[in-house]
């Protein structure tokens, strides 16, 4: 196994990572899986807190970087309403970064403004995490998602990948997308209403790194030749016109029909939370991983990158 090349790094844009960096949290992801499901977790981080900093709403991110940090024995500061928090008074970002890293060894962030992360990561002195910054990149989330494919089908090489959705607003597609352009001879397809497709600055990345990717709204063909179906919702949050929203919202359903055309060895995942594009019929499908793997695999893979950037791995 490579060696842990993040001790101290911030974790902020998929961009950062090396080839070396993805396949190391890959394993340790993996020894953290071996770690819970043999005892509940390890104590790697005895003596070391975090704070989770959510500007935004938050389930699954904000609920697995708490017990990721529990399960390694570390200690937390969960702040999930910051609104209620000094912030409301009109405390600035700087500032609220210069209180929390006095009190913690790392700092997970959640905020609406793309850059905001790495603006704090400029004015701390300790680790800052991305856990979403507005449009712009949810890292941890496509780490996590890599760790789903790999672990449900054995590689990511060679495989034809399927994201439809949000693509414009969604920041799990974009640092998705980034990510698989690391990997070896991966295809992907993009599937959006015209209105949300994918960004020039993605698909530039991509022509960067010899990907192939194409754009197609035709859904039930491109599901046919899919090893993973990588479904999003669309960013209520980000239109201003709600007029706009209501036009695209349902533009693409998962349905049990759409499922029968896909292959038998293939992967249904969602990033979470869905408001309708996969139907609830289809949950019970040995192929959709969203309820289960997908969301597994966020305490694994954050449990890796915890470990990491504290240095104990
Ligand atoms: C995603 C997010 O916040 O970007 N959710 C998550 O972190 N699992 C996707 C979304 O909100 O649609």
């Amino acid at each position: 196994m490579s060696k842990n090349n993040l001790s101290g790094k911030d974790i902020l844009s998929i961009e950062q990572f090396s080839l070396a960096d993805i396949n190391y949290l890959l394993s340790t992801a993996k020894k953290m899986k071996k770690a819970v499901e043999r005892k509940g977790g390890l104590d790697t981080l005895k003596g070391k807190v975090m704070a989770a900093l959510f500007y935004e709403p938050s389930s699954r991110t904000f609920g697995s970087f708490i017990t990721s940090m529990q399960r390694l024995g570390g200690g937390i500061i969960p702040l999930q309403g910051m609104t209620n928090s000094s912030v409301a008074k009109g405390e600035t970002l700087f500032d609220t970064i210069q209180t929390f890293q006095s009190y913690s060894d790392v700092i997970v962030i959640r905020h609406p403004e793309v850059g905001s992360a790495k603006v704090a990561a400029d004015a701390s002195q300790i680790p800052v995490i991305n856990a979403g910054d507005g449009i712009g990149e949810h890292p941890t989330q496509a780490l996590l998602d890599l760790f789903t494919i790999v672990d449900s089908l054995g590689k990511v090489d060679g495989l034809e990948i399927t994201m439809i959705g949000d693509l414009l607003n969604g920041r799990t597609i974009h640092s998705l997308s980034k990510l698989l352009a690391k990997m070896d001879k991966v295809k992907i397809t993009f599937i959006s209403p015209k209105s949300l497709k994918v960004t020039q600055e993605t698909k530039d990345y991509l022509t960067k790194h010899g990907v192939k990717f194409s754009e197609t709204d035709n859904l039930k063909e491109t599901v046919k030749n899919a090893d993973v179906v990588y479904m999003t919702r669309v960013q209520k949050e980000r239109f201003k016109n709600l007029k706009e929203y209501a036009k695209v919202k349902d533009a693409y359903i998962i349905t049990p029909q759409i499922m029968k055309n896909a292959k038998k060895k293939m992967i249904l995942m969602h990033p979470l939370p869905r408001v309708g594009e996969i139907l609830p019929e289809v949950d019970s499908d040995p192929r959709a991983v969203y309820l289960s793997k997908q969301m597994r695999s966020g305490l694994y893979m954050r449990m890796a990158l915890l470990a990491s950037v504290l240095g104990k791995i």
